[in-house]
């Protein structure tokens, strides 16, 4: 039994454990820390169902979830559990209202007439506005309290409960130019670029139409590091059809999106895996190509791009590429020399650098 440090928001929650009361339990987007524990220890609730998107989060407290029987770990996109009455659901509050919107038509469709949802986040991340949007969903909404640079928001009596939820609906769909060919792109909320393709991802896709060196790649392996909608993978599929794609995200939304946008594709060799950085990827691979992470989530992404990029040398076969695209602020070359013994810049452009290294 590891002893974690609480977060802000939810040590904003359990100061409230005199006011926040229920047998069973949903929490969304918690973050890494001790909190499933507690809401225990201090009678929140007698069953704790947590769901988290982010892969990162859930095998960082899974072993603490696991030693609990009255705690129980999903990660996915949507809740499994359907049987459950909720009489409490906490939120932990997202970046990203597309997901937030989604999340809220999620329990919707779960919630009981005198089910109780509690809002916490940041007031740096705008939980205050949230009170007003709160009102279209229940009719009773309250602030309950105000530390640590956060705020608990309640909400009761919903308006919309037994609303039909179909994940389906909240597809954004969205266009690629490959040679003149448009290439149909999907995401789900919350994931990265939702709608719209990054511009550094757009430059990093024109580099294979100017340096498509690579002379195994037609029929070699492929990872797409930090898959997003899966834009990248879907790109270089229209361009080698016989190559095999693996696509890794920590997000599980952003696999689905992926699954579904090379799906679309009729890209016919990938595999999608859910992993914190490479942990949970095998093999070997002829190219990894990558928009890397960096500045959310648990960890500082920095960190999970240095260690990617340190382990990519490791992950290809001899001869193999690596190939991303970066802030040209980021100071990734030395990172890349290290591991790879070189790194050459391929294009500086609208702000980003796009790295190429070869391993010896
Ligand atoms: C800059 S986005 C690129 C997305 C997509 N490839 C594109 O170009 O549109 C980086 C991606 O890395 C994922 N990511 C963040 N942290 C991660 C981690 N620890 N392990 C694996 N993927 C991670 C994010 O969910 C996000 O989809």
């Amino acid at each position: 039994m590891s002893a974690r440090v609480l977060s802000n928001p939810s040590q904003l929650v359990i100061r409230n454990c005199e006011w926040l009361s229920c047998n069973q339990l949903l929490v969304l987007g918690m973050p890494a820390d001790g909190l499933g524990r507690e809401l225990l220890q201090e009678n929140i609730a007698e069953e704790v169902y947590g769901l988290t998107r982010d892969f990162s989060v859930y095998t960082a407290i899974k072993n603490d979830w696991s030693e609990e029987s009255q705690l129980t770990l999903q990660y996915g996109s949507e809740i499994e559990s359907l049987d459950k009455q909720w009489d409490g659901v906490l939120i932990f509050l997202q970046k990203s209202k597309p997901l937030m919107d989604f999340w809220l038509a999620m329990i919707a469709s779960l919630l009981k007439e005198d089910t109780v949802v509690w809002l916490v986040g940041e007031n740096s991340e705008g939980i205050k506005s949230w009170r007003k949007r709160l009102k279209q969903n229940f009719a009773a909404v309250k602030n309950m309290d105000n530390a640590r640079h956060c705020s608990l928001i309640e909400a009761s009596e919903s308006l919309s409960n037994n609303t039909e939820f179909s994940k389906s609906e909240y597809y954004s769909a969205y266009e690629l130019q490959v040679r003149g060919t448009p290439m149909p792109l999907f995401s789900l909320p919350g994931v990265f670029s939702h709608g719209r393709v990054d511009v550094g991802t757009a430059v990093l896709l024109d580099t294979f139409d100017t340096f498509d060196t690579f002379d195994t790649f037609d029929t070699g392996r492929v990872l797409d590091f930090g898959c997003g909608a899966g834009v990248v993978a879907g790109f270089l599929g229209q361009l080698n059809p016989d190559a095999h794609f693996t696509l890794v995200d920590s997000d599980a939304l952003a696999l689905e999106s992926s699954t579904r946008t090379l799906q679309e594709n009729n890209v016919q060799n990938f595999n999608v895996v859910a992993s914190d950085g490479l942990s949970e990827v095998s093999g070997e691979f002829d190219l990894i190509v990558s928009n890397p992470p960096f500045h959310q989530g648990v960890k500082t992404h920095y960190a999970v791009t240095e260690q990617f990029l340190a382990e990519s040398a490791q992950r290809l076969r001899k001869g193999g590429e690596l190939r991303i695209v970066a802030n040209s602020f980021l100071r990734y070359e030395p990172i890349i020399k290290q591991a790879f013994g070189d790194c050459k810049t391929l294009v500086v452009k609208k702000g980003f650098s796009i790295y190429q290294a070869f391993k010896r």
